[in-house]
């Protein structure tokens, strides 16, 4: 349960590309294919509107949450790795990669990969539409700084606070990294660090990947930065 209180409260707070998801969702049809849809940020919002999502993701933990969540919506969820997935026989007029999860395959070779399943699983005319931020701008927060607002939450009394501390680049990937905070309701307390590394990705890099993997660009729409978030590229793909 922790770490869906993690996922909700670091990532759940983004809203700024709902707008564009609904927008392609509405033009291309369903069912729309989700990949790396974590509690159901995006695939809720599709569902809520009307649309069948297929919500795949690694994580079985956040994956049955999502299922909680989306009594009498039509989701069905798929726990599977987004490089190796095989849907028997299903097409999607709609691929989607939201909030950089493009950028935690692991490298050239991962995204290669992925990009080949999401090519074996696109409908005649479909799109692959898959979100990428090509910079971020490095920080280290020093001793008597406050740094950037944290991202807090309560849970059953708990309350949860997850602070940006650094972004660094290192070699190939931007890591970014967070001071996980709680504290209970008798005070006592918990302190953790938490780091993940994401691929530095171009729209350039990605384009090149994609034709190799069958898939020609179509376009790139941008997402603005927002004083929370990294602003993105939203880079569409056709077979
Ligand atoms: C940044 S979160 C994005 C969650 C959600 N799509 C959103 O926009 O709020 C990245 C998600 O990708 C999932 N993920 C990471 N690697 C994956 C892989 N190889 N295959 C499938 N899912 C993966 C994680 O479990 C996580 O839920």
């Amino acid at each position: 349960m922790t770490s869906v209180i993690w996922h909700d409260l670091e990532c759940g707070g983004y809203h700024e590309d709902i707008a564009l998801w609904l927008a392609l969702a509405g033009e291309r049809g369903d069912p729309v294919l989700d990949v790396g849809a974590g509690t159901g940020r995006v695939t809720l919002a599709l569902a809520r509107a009307g649309h069948r999502v297929v919500a795949l993701d690694s994580d079985p933990e956040l994956l049955g949450e999502l299922a909680r969540r989306a009594p009498g919506l039509a989701v069905e969820t798929v726990v599977d790795d987004a490089r190796s997935f095989a849907l028997a026989g299903r097409r999607f007029p709609l691929v989607l990669v939201p909030m950089q999860t493009v950028q935690l395959l692991g490298g050239t070779a991962g995204r290669a990969a992925f990009l080949r399943r999401a090519r074996a699983h696109l409908a005649a005319g479909g799109v692959v539409a898959v979100a990428i931020a090509e910079q971020f701008e490095e920080f280290e927060v020093q001793d008597g700084e406050p740094g950037p607002l944290p991202d807090m939450g309560e849970r059953d009394g708990v309350v949860y606070a997850s602070l940006p501390t650094a972004v660094r680049r290192n070699g190939a990937t931007f890591v970014l990294a967070r001071r996980r905070e709680t504290v209970d309701p008798a005070g006592r307390r918990t302190v953790s660090e938490d780091r993940i590394a994401l691929d530095i990705v171009t729209v350039r890099m990605l384009e090149r990947e994609a034709r190799t993997a069958g898939l020609r660009r179509l376009g790139v729409r941008r997402i603005a930065p927002t004083d929370a978030h990294v602003g993105s590229e939203v880079v569409m793909f056709g077979a």
